[in-house]
């Protein structure tokens, strides 16, 4: 797990950081956090005591209380990532200069520039569009620190316009792409599809499924985070993410998009609930209520696992899922073989506490060497983070 060190500036926006420090937390990792002392009037360094465990720290001068750590420099060997936020202009001004005239911006400067520094600034937009602050975040820019920048929208002082910081939860986000935990597919090339697919019928209506993408996107971030370099292609969903993503939205757009990587991947993993068929006449026009009965004709997709692996190579290692709710097992194993698959993940979805759109899953691992492994009933990154490195035992094998 990362050690987290957040700055903390003179802003309104300091009331959101205790839910940026839970995000950490919640995902276990260790939260230290210096506050300038103007952040200190607009909240309590208490808060972030109670919340993080650690002591807060607010002055360079405390070094003299405790000589045998210098803080500027300790904390910032400690950090595996630092952020700044709300980072205001005042401190972002100092930090463009490099001047280095209380604890937050002395560890600023004590930092090791080979790791991540993410800068997210809040403040009125008069202040945001000034051209010596424009010209103060471009020099950030250029020293290689990652600028999380504001949003439109209501500021503290009623004006609208840019200035909001971003929501903790894409702070979160944006830093979970530093939060490497292995080199595991270092160098392997991840395509993931995740999500339902979107048929239309006419320009409002539509046939899907009850895919929420959950599954697909969590095996995506924990490739990430083990060191591969993965694109997501995912259809319709309210997640976000920090991995390269690719919206689609029929089942033939996700053919397409994977089809075009086919040749520049090592893995392939379809987690995507794709629909099986579509409607065979898109109607260019709402369809009236003019009958009693409706019949739409549904002619089948193509099948995209099923194309894939006509152009599998030996080196290559497909995973595939399914979602069933009978005879599983058969099933999973029937559509392993028929789809040339490495192995497949197989989940019961009659199943009211796991699978679709809930936080957890029990799967089955079935290998096309006849093996199987049982994963119980756990959060779906868990379970996520089990699925990629059983893949990538399957690279060393
Ligand atoms: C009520 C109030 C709200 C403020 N909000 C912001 C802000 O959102 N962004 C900003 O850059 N400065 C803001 N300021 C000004 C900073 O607090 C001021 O520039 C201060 O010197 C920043 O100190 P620091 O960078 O050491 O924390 C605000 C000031 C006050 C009094």
């Amino acid at each position: 797990m990362s050690n987290i060190l957040i700055g903390i500036t003179g802003g309104i926006a300091a009331y959101k950081i205790p839910q940026l420090c839970r995000h950490f937390l919640l995902n276990g990792h260790n939260v230290k956090v210096i506050m300038t002392e103007n952040a200190a009037k607009f909240i309590s360094p208490l808060t972030f005591e109670s919340l993080t465990g650690n002591r807060v720290y607010t002055d360079d001068f405390e070094i003299y209380i405790e000589p045998e750590n210098i803080k500027h420099i300790s904390l910032s060997e400690w950090a595996d990532i630092f952020i700044i936020a709300p980072a205001s202009a005042n401190t972002i001004g100092k930090m463009a200069n490099g001047i280095a005239d209380n604890l937050l911006t002395s560890s600023i400067l004590a930092y090791d520039s080979a790791k991540p520094i993410v800068v997210a600034p809040a403040m009125n937009s008069k202040m945001y569009k000034n051209k010596i602050f424009q010209r103060n975040l471009e020099v950030l820019k250029e020293n290689g620190f990652h600028i999380i920048e504001p949003i439109t929208g209501i500021l503290a002082c009623k004006d609208e316009g840019v200035g909001k910081m971003v929501e903790p939860e894409d702070i979160y986000l944006y830093c979970k792409q530093f939060l490497k935990k292995s080199d595991m597919l270092k160098g392997k090339r991840v395509l993931v599809t995740a999500g339902p697919t979107i048929e239309h019928i006419d320009p409002v209506r539509f046939i899907s499924n009850r895919s929420s993408g959950k599954m697909g996107f969590a095996i995506a971030e924990s490739a990430f985070e083990n060191g591969a370099n993965v694109t997501l292609i995912s259809g319709p969903t309210l997640l976000k993410t920090f991995v390269h993503k690719k919206e689609v939205s029929s089942a033939d757009e996700m053919y397409w998009e994977v089809m075009n990587r086919i040749n520049d991947i090592d893995i392939l993993i379809m987690a995507a609930a794709v629909a099986d068929y579509k409607v065979e006449n898109y109607s260019e026009e709402k369809i009236k209520k003019s009958s009693e009965n409706l019949t739409l004709k549904l002619v089948k997709n193509k099948d995209i696992l099923k194309e894939a692996s006509k152009f599998k190579r030996d080196n290559q290692i497909f995973v595939g899922f399914a979602a069933e709710s009978h005879n599983v097992e058969k099933n999973a194993i029937n559509k392993m073989k028929e789809k040339k698959l490495d192995l497949i993940v197989a989940n019961d979805i009659s199943r009211k506490d796991i699978g679709f759109d809930s936080n957890d899953n029990e799967v089955n691992i079935y290998f096309n060497s006849g093996d199987k492994i049982k994963i119980d009933k756990m959060d779906k990154k868990k379970v996520a983070d089990k699925i990629i490195k059983i893949i990538s035992d399957l690279i060393i094998r």
